[in-house]
């Protein structure tokens, strides 16, 4: 018994030492191989940009297979609020010339009338255009409505530096404008249905959500430094929206963030630590209510992700359970063959740097009942409480996630190739390379995961202090809502899914072509969570739809009064 003890302790030890010399050599040859990715793929220099205009972000030279020769909003803003970050921390200061070719090529990308609309129409919203600057024509999942919030952060980065440095009227003149837009484009439509992230589900998205609310917060509080007092009760009002429809997409009884509301999933998704740390304030401690990287809420998202992943990639095979394990988009995923992701499997890590920063910062961390099944993955022992930094427990707990961290990194490691290249995903099966070479975005998430292991910080963006609003207003409707979830038990056939509609716009007001797919993850029990208007009567009915066919539950419609606040649960049985 107490060999096994010393046996389990030894190995430990010795998977701590590998994983995190496996991660400090990763960090050492990868960091300049992931600057200079970057920096390949920005016009009009970039080694690996050709044809694109000064500024532009070319989120991989693939041209076929897929065909990324284009720029997205999302991704060049990811990136660049990367570069800005070096550059306003001096970090490196080379970068200005760039960045302001940056901030010009999307003033030009914000007035190209594409598909979604025209600058005031919608255009905002576009996902990508030509490297050129001419709008992309063809179908795609639009609007992704995160596009603006991410310009406008990385945007107001920079232009607090400028401010800080003496540049006021530039700031005042040429980047506002710029800003104003994107704002004012997330405060009018943030309510709207989007495409997520990934570009496949139109409803409601947790990452888009979440740096929607971040973009405004900390839009509120640039536009009043800079004297722009009129935006400012219309920004924040919109971002008190934001911060309390963002608490609906926590899953309560399963412990994770469901990533979109509609999409028929799991929900189990890189969408949710993605916002996670990039909605990141050092200043915010471990607030659960912006879902800050240690806060409980988000440890317990961390896990379930995680763990959504060990049985079904084959290279995770064999690996322990608490050890870590290379991570893809969402465990459904089937595109170019539904593989494990760099940039996401980085994530991982990145959050769990971010939380040890800040529990270093705060001298101790919490272990809370929502938290509790993350901490026991270290120490099977551990209980719900507070634990000082002086403590032995802490001092196990976070050698331990500094381990489980590393480990991240050295999947990565393991699985990039010798000249260091980073596509966009590796083979499930053997490792290799896969989809897009060069992904820009894999680059930078290579970087900024690296900064976070080295305890970087940037600017705090507003997320301390702040409350959920105790009563929630939907934005649209001017309306509470209230989190329903539906449970109906359904026999189906394979191919066959189960559907909601009802007698309001959140059910699609009857509509079966509009209706929600439900959730079979806990089959036969189909589920979906709907924001619903609060104390009222609504009625709704389960459809099936298979090969095209549709079949409506018998009568009577069902009904439901949904409580004043809070969530509801509704169970029901397939009539
Ligand atoms: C291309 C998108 O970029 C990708 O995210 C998506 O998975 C595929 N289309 C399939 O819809
Ligand atoms: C597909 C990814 O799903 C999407 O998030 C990304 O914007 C594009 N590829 C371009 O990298």
């Amino acid at each position: 018994m107490r060999f096994t003890l010393l046996f389990t302790l030894v190995g430990l030890a010795v998977r701590a030492l590998a994983q995190s010399s496996a991660a400090d050599a990763y960090v050492a040859s990868e960091s300049p191989i992931a600057k200079s990715g970057v920096l390949a793929n920005i016009g009009p220099d970039g080694s690996k940009s050709q044809g694109a205009k000064p500024g532009i972000v070319v989120a991989s030279p693939s041209t076929s297979n897929p065909d990324y020769l284009y720029t997205w909003t999302r991704d060049s803003s990811l990136v660049f609020k990367a570069l800005i970050d070096q550059f306003t921390t001096g970090e490196d200061t080379s970068l200005r010339n760039l960045i302001d070719d940056f901030t010009t090529a999307e003033a030009t990308l914000q007035q190209v009338s594409n598909p979604s609309g025209t600058v005031s129409t919608g255009g905002l919203g576009e996902p990508k255009f030509n490297i050129d600057e001419t709008a992309f024509t063809g179908a795609w999942g639009r609007p992704q409505r995160d596009g603006p919030a991410l310009r406008a952060t990385a945007i107001i980065t920079y232009a607090n530096w400028l401010l800080d440095n003496n540049n006021s009227t530039y700031v005042v003149n040429t980047l506002w404008p710029i800003i104003k837009l994107d704002l004012d484009y997330v405060a009018s439509n943030w309510n709207q249905s989007t495409f997520d992230l990934w570009e496949e589900v139109n409803s409601s998205s947790f990452f888009t959500t979440a740096v929607q609310h971040r973009a405004l917060r900390e839009g509120a509080t640039f536009a009043n430094k800079i004297g722009q007092t009129s935006v400012v009760s219309g920004y924040t009002t919109q971002a008190d929206n934001l911060l309390c429809f963002l608490q609906s997409y926590w899953n309560p009884s399963a412990g994770y963030v469901t990533a979109n509301t509609g999409g028929g999933r799991s929900g189990k998704d890189a969408n949710t630590l993605l916002a996670s740390i990039h909605t990141f304030d050092p200043a915010a401690g471990c607030d659960a209510a912006t879902f800050q990287p240690c806060s409980d809420k988000a440890l317990s998202n961390l896990k379930v992700y995680v763990d959504a992943f060990r049985s079904i990639y084959s290279i995770n095979s064999g690996i322990a359970s608490n050890a870590a394990v290379a991570t893809g988009r969402y465990p459904e995923d089937s595109y170019q063959g539904g593989n494990p992701w760099y940039l996401t499997t980085s994530a991982v890590a990145e959050q769990l740097y971010d939380a040890l920063i800040v529990w270093d910062q705060l001298g101790g961390l919490n272990v809370t009942s929502t938290s509790l099944a993350f901490f026991q993955q270290f120490s099977s022992g551990v209980s719900a409480g507070t634990y000082a930094s002086s403590s032995s427990t802490y001092q196990t707990l976070t050698a331990a996630i500094k381990t489980f961290a590393d480990g991240f990194l050295a999947i990565n490691a393991k699985y990039t190739p010798s000249n260091g290249g980073l596509a966009e995903q590796f083979s499930k099966s053997d490792g290799t390379p896969v989809s897009a070479v060069d992904l820009t975005w894999s680059y930078a998430a290579a970087l900024t995961s690296f900064a976070a292991r080295d305890g970087k910080t940037y600017a705090s963006w507003g997320a301390a202090g702040l409350t959920v609003p105790s009563q929630c207003s939907s934005g649209g409707s001017g309306g509470n809502t209230v989190a329903v979830t539906f449970n109906v038990q359904a026999t189906t056939v394979f191919g066959e899914n189960i559907y909601i509609t009802g007698s309001v716009d959140a059910l699609q007001n009857w509509s079966p072509d509009n209706a929600l797919i439900l959730s079979a993850a806990n089959y036969p029990i189909w589920s979906i969570t709907v924001n619903l208007p609060a104390s009222s009567t609504i009625e709704y009915k389960y459809i099936r739809k298979y090969n095209g066919a549709v079949t409506w539950e018998s009568d009577p419609n069902n009904s439901i009064t949904t409580p004043s606040s809070g969530s509801y649960i509704q169970n029901d049985t397939w009539r």
